[in-house]
């Protein structure tokens, strides 16, 4: 019955008759209003979130005197009122593809407070980014250099750049999201020191006037639960930018530590608490400027899940259970929710643990081993795959999936032409439809028969 606060959105409460009510909207109500499967996202615990990690890494770093940029990584979940509240919030947009850029420019954050990434930039994305002034294009392989500089002149501007290096520090909750090892897509390797094919790109941006060097970035993976790989990764980059430094007198300004802090998906979870590692990360970034004897940068992160992942969980509503009898002897109760692996990929991609509770009543005392399961067409579409429910648990019941905020509206699919479901943002007693339903009517506008 009780929910855990590091799990649940911080404004959930189980009511008086045992449902579930988020910033003071019972979830029955909002079901009733806006259907089943829903995105319900607080917009207090965002906003809360977003400003709690700024201002830890601005309270870590102050002493450094260099200053520190907190940025919204929008990939975990991007729309126009929550990059408008990330930027109220104090936060800068981080984007990484043409999309994401113009949600965030939809939303009134100036083109200097955004960065665009991504390992692939058309030329089309490249310009619409010099054109929206953007504060940093953070370019990703050889290649991209020239075609950055070459978009710039035509722009006739000067682009500002960072470098992304690749650190070999291995870290995170998946081969699939660990990014900074050296046999994947992402950056360019600072193995090699001077002769790495990262400081091959940083020489080339410096032959281009065209480009502004501002910075060098680092983002090593993501739901990260232990602060040494960021440590062993920002020493990796100074050292680096010192190397630039004495090989070519540039001493970049900027260092980009990336995102990656994880968070607590189900009950006995401990989340990466960000002011410990703003406090480890400013520590190591002050003793490694004093050992290389370099003046201290201005520090940027990137968090995305842990901004918005706790703040917003999914609502199903039950269709059908079923007692499944197990090869070894006892049974399983397969819950089938009216949504699935098109909603939250998370588990069919990376099996990734989730956790749910009946949030339309108070369930019987006594429980039974249970799997919530999807309504696609395929085995691997569960949502959780171990929880213990009330062994009332009954078609027509609600279902809530807590920490559901992070990729996963973002990567939500439309298999078998599932529409994706609504975001609903609740504050005060009120919900506020942020994205709507999709609908067939959508689906079918897209064919063209
Ligand atoms: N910065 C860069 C350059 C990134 O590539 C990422 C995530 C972030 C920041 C934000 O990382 P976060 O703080 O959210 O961990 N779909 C996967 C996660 C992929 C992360 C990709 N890059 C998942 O659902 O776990």
């Amino acid at each position: 019955m009780t929910l855990d606060p590091h799990v649940w959105p911080a404004g959930a409460r189980r009511t008086d008759d045992g449902a579930i009510a988020v910033a003071g909207v019972d979830l029955r109500d909002l079901a009733a209003e806006h259907g089943t499967p829903v995105y319900v996202l607080d917009e207090a615990d965002f906003r809360a979130r977003a400003r709690g990690i700024r201002e830890a890494f601005e309270q870590a770093f102050a002493p450094l005197g260099t200053g520190v940029d907190v940025y919204y990584a929008g990939k975990a979940f991007l729309c126009v009122a929550v990059a408008r509240w990330a930027h109220e919030e104090g936060l800068r947009i981080d984007t990484a593809t043409g999309g994401e850029l113009a949600v965030a420019l939809r939303a009134g954050v100036p083109g200097a407070d955004i960065g665009l990434h991504g390992n692939n930039k058309s030329d089309d994305e490249i310009g619409r980014a010099l054109a929206a002034g953007v504060g940093r294009i953070v370019l990703d392989s050889l290649g991209e250099v020239d075609r950055v500089a070459d978009a710039a002149a035509r722009a006739g501007v000067r682009a500002p750049v960072m470098v992304r290096l690749t650190t070999g520090v291995h870290a995170g909750g998946h081969e699939y999201v660990s990014t900074a090892h050296e046999d994947q897509k992402f950056g360019l390797s600072l193995a090699g020191g001077a002769d790495s094919p990262a400081m091959a790109a940083l020489r080339a941006v410096l032959a281009r006037p065209e480009l502004d060097l501002v910075g060098v970035h680092s983002h090593i993976g993501s739901q990260i639960l232990d602060p040494a790989g960021f440590e062993v990764a920002a020493r990796r980059v100074l050292e680096l930018r010192a190397l630039l430094a004495a090989a070519t007198g540039h001493l970049v300004r900027e260092v980009d530590l990336g995102g990656g802090l994880g968070i607590a998906y189900v009950p006995g979870d401990v989340p990466l608490d960000p002011a410990r590692l703003a406090k480890d990360l400013a520590g190591v970034v002050a003793a490694a400027c004093a050992d290389l004897r370099t003046p201290v940068p201005r520090i940027s992160v990137e968090p995305g899940r842990a901004v918005v992942g706790p703040t917003t969980l999914t609502l199903y509503r039950v269709g059908t259970v079923k007692p499944v009898a197990l090869d070894g002897g006892g049974v399983r109760t397969y819950v089938a929710v009216d949504g699935g692996m098109s909603d939250n990929l998370r588990p069919a991609l990376y099996g990734a643990r989730y956790t749910a509770a009946l949030a339309s009543r108070r369930g019987s005392a006594d429980t039974v081993p249970a799997r919530v399961v999807g309504k696609h067409c395929e085995s691997g579409d569960v949502v959780v795959h171990d929880v213990d429910l009330p062994a009332d648990v009954a078609p027509g019941d609600l279902l809530a999936v807590p920490a559901t905020g992070a990729y996963g509206r973002s990567m939500a699919s439309n298999y078998n032409l599932v529409p994706r479901p609504p975001v609903v943002a609740v504050r005060d007693g009120a919900a506020r439809v942020l994205v709507r339903r999709e609908t067939e009517d959508d689906l079918l506008a897209l064919d063209l028969g």
